[in-house]
């Protein structure tokens, strides 16, 4: 149990990844995990593509780039300085290595057929729990959201039926991982009536 609480604890978001292959069945593991999740009416709306070839995570990388620099033209039109501080902060760039780094790339949609079922709130529950089982596994990840992110349908051939959500790049961590994300007090997000 308290194994559980650590993993959660410990895990932090990696944007710098080593080349260094994946084992297949870790790969398997972690979606595993995330097939574990509860879903609305139990349908598992979802699908997940397992990207490990080196021109689609190309393609990808191109494209999630472009889109990146459009959203960044977007917010310092709009002067959103605070968003674009907090994100020199972070070292975020619209460069995207990550995405031709990490050996694979998971990249998650929503079966929008269950919209009506909660399929959005089920994919991130999947999400969630391969997150943290990638973490287990000693892997890191990014929950990488691109907007719009429709160009993963046309690169992987996956009908629009199917809404891109995430892409969770898998692999082993570059950068040492010892920043302290930091969460707010426990107090100041929740209410008790007793
Ligand atoms: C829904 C969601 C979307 C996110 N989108 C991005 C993203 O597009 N790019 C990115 O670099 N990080 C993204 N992140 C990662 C967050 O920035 C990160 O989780 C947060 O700063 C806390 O840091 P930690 O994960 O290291 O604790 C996203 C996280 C979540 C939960």
């Amino acid at each position: 149990m308290d194994e559980l609480y650590d993993i959660m604890r410990r895990r932090r978001t990696t944007r710098k990844y080593r080349e260094t292959p994946v084992d297949q069945e870790l790969i398997q593991r972690v979606i595993q995990a995330g097939i574990y999740a509860p879903s609305g009416s139990n349908k598992s709306p979802y699908l997940v593509a397992v990207v490990q070839n080196p021109d689609l995570k190309q393609r990808i990388r191109e494209e999630a780039e472009r889109v990146e620099r459009r959203f960044y033209q977007e917010k310092r039109r709009a002067k959103e300085s605070e968003f674009l501080k907090w994100v020199e902060t972070k070292d975020i760039r619209v460069t995207k290595s990550f995405l031709t780094d990490a050996p694979v790339l998971l990249a998650v949609f929503e079966n929008s057929e269950w919209e009506d079922r909660h399929s959005i709130e089920s994919t991130w529950l999947t999400i969630a729990y391969m997150i943290l089982a990638a973490e287990n596994e000693g892997l890191s990840t990014v929950t990488y959201t691109p907007e719009p992110k429709d160009f993963l349908n046309e690169i992987l051939d996956i009908p629009s039926i199917y809404r891109p959500q995430v892409i969770l790049p898998l692999g082993y961590a570059l950068e040492k991982r010892n920043k302290e994300g930091r969460r707010p007090e426990i107090e100041e997000r929740v209410r008790y009536y007793r």
